[in-house]
């Protein structure tokens, strides 16, 4: 670190103040790098662009940022597809300018963590290279995961596990004699090939990998699919498997999900971070099956911090809000791990589409949300107000580039542009995660809305130019300006930030209301019923839209200093 990064003095119930790492109550912002600003006008996003907004960042206030995957790559889903751990993809820019990115973050104030795939690499990787073009039961195909098939001519699969982006998780390959050949496993598109967690050469290339990233300036990672390294020796069949992603609740032994030996990689991993001063520190992708297997990531020798995507899965309903915050800060407390409070990335379906649609019962599917018609001014309302709840919670804040300015998913795009992976594998019946990754619209006019000079990857409504930064930036009522103000708040305010459950007293004021107290002196309130609401005493320190006569209207939240 080039900077010393001032850490909030934190009040605690008892008045005292201490202060705490800033990983336990940090906001992050993620920069999906393709569609976040283009610095050479080829109408990708890239480094050149990340480092000219950098000042627009940290003018959010955020403390960090989390950068998608930025390695060579053949981008067949979009980065998460790695050709080399050790370099930059291209039209992406140079190592040097991702250490000087880095560098120039830390002279701003932000911290930076990078997006390290252990999963699974790219087939254009030189090991699956070498893995193609070695024996069965070689070194080389060890370091993957290749079984003869079955059936008599082995053209069959060997199980039933099929792959997240659709169809079966196993690809045949034709051996160098021209002979059909063994499969290999790819749980995701088959152009990602999956590792094999269970040979120590893997396992030492990747303690390598982070190494060399740590030396050059990275402040931590995210770790992509951290629940899925590990798969059950002998690879049973896995049986009916509705959602693929998210480990079902009623399989505690998933064959390849949440597996208990993955947690012995994520202990060599921190014994690594906390070999570095200031320590790394990592954030996992783990979808599971319940607050408590998300917590077992967090136990004090594994990783720092993980995504809680149960509260984002959650409906707009002060009870069920209400429910899976308390669960989440309850499991973590419980290992002594803050909670990492998310509405969107760059993988599920933007929250203001997602709130702006008719809410189901219990949690929904974060990748398609809910069906029926998407009334984006009312999920506009609704994000204002969960921003301000997310903010309010003790831990840390991840936000997807964007919804600062209150984007939505675009549901439009025309089929020959989609590039998610899952639009082919599905046999184009789910369109995938294009909708979310459009360019980021800086300004009010020009071909790409300030994008960059020319057209952009994938094109923005026209409507965008009402959202863009410079649209938002001067007008009080914007969601931009609401970021802003929210996001300095949370540094001023002594109650906020980094805590736990026990610093959470909720308050029973009435159905559809979800209301709770930190000390010192503060109050969060949100109307998630359809009609105003009396407020509770006290001064309004922040509200997420006007307010009714002194009172709180529908899907409206609200900051109190209570008198
Ligand atoms: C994670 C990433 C997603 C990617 C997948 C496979 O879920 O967030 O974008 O497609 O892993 O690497």
């Amino acid at each position: 670190m080039t900077t010393d990064i001032s850490r909030k003095q934190q009040a605690t119930t008892d008045g005292s103040r201490k202060s705490v790492p800033w990983w336990r109550e940090a906001v992050t912002y993620q920069i999906y790098i393709r569609s976040f600003a283009d610095g050479n006008g080829d109408g990708l996003g890239d480094l050149a662009g990340i480092r000219d907004r950098l000042p627009y960042i940290a003018s959010l206030g955020v403390d960090a940022i989390w950068v998608n995957p930025w390695y060579p790559s053949p981008q067949a889903d979009g980065g998460y597809d790695v050709a080399d751990y050790r370099d930059i993809y291209p039209p992406f820019g140079t190592i040097d300018d991702a250490v000087a990115l880095m560098s120039e973050a830390h002279a701003l104030g932000l911290r930076v963590l990078l997006d390290i795939v252990p999963n699974h690499t790219s087939d254009e990787h030189a090991w699956f290279q070498a893995a193609l073009a070695a024996a069965p039961r070689s070194r080389e195909r060890d370091r993957y995961i290749f079984r003869p098939g079955k059936g008599p001519n082995g053209n069959e699969p060997p199980n039933d596990w099929l792959a997240v982006f659709g169809g079966s998780a196993w690809q045949r390959v034709t051996e160098p004699d021209g002979t059909p050949g063994e499969w290999y496993l790819h749980l995701f598109d088959a152009k990602q090939p999956d590792l094999n967690w269970d040979n120590p050469e893997v396992r030492q290339e990747f303690l390598d990998i982070l190494r060399f990233w740590f030396d050059r300036g990275a402040d931590g990672f995210r770790i992509d699919v951290a629940h899925g390294l590990m798969k059950q020796k002998d690879l049973p069949d896995v049986g009916h498997d509705p959602e693929h992603l998210l480990a079902p609740p009623d399989r505690p032994d998933h064959p390849h999900w949440d597996r208990p030996e993955v947690h012995d990689v994520y202990r060599e991993w921190r014994t690594l971070a906390d070999s570095y001063h200031p320590s790394r520190v990592f954030v996992a992708e783990a979808w599971v099956s319940s607050p408590e297997r998300l917590a077992a990531y967090l136990r004090p020798d594994e990783l720092h911090t993980a995504f809680d995507f149960d509260f984002l899965r959650s409906p707009w309903r002060a009870e069920e809000l209400r429910r899976t915050a308390s669960a989440s800060l309850a499991a973590h407390d419980a290992v002594g791990a803050p909670v990492m409070w998310v509405l969107s990335n760059h993988d599920i379906i933007r929250h203001v589409t997602r709130l702006g649609r008719p809410q189901a019962e219990g949690l929904s599917n974060p990748f398609r949300g809910s069906t029926g018609v998407t009334d984006a001014q009312l999920g506009r309302r609704r994000a204002r107000a969960a921003l301000l709840l997310e903010l309010a919670l003790p831990g840390g804040v991840y936000l997807y580039q964007g919804e600062e300015l209150g984007l939505e998913d675009v549901e439009d795009l025309p089929e020959e542009l989609l590039q998610d992976p899952t639009w082919e594998r599905s046999g184009h019946t789910e369109r995938g995660r294009d909708g979310v990754r459009v360019p980021i619209p800086w300004s009010t006019s020009g071909p790409s809305l300030g994008f960059g000079s020319g057209p952009a990857w994938l094109p923005q409504p026209e409507s965008w130019a009402r959202l863009s930064v410079q649209a938002e930036e001067h007008d009080p009522a914007s969601m931009l300006t609401l970021y802003t103000k929210a996001l300095r708040l949370r540094r001023e305010l002594p109650a906020l930030g980094a805590g736990s459950g026990r610093d959470v007293r909720w308050m029973d004021v009435g159905e559809d209301l979800l209301a709770f107290a930190r000390d010192p002196e503060f109050v969060c309130v949100v109307n998630t019923g359809s009609v105003p609401v009396a407020l509770p005493a006290g001064d309004v320190v922040l509200a997420s839209g006007p307010l009714d006569e002194g009172r709180l209207p529908a899907d409206t939240a609200a900051w109190i200093r209570p008198r």
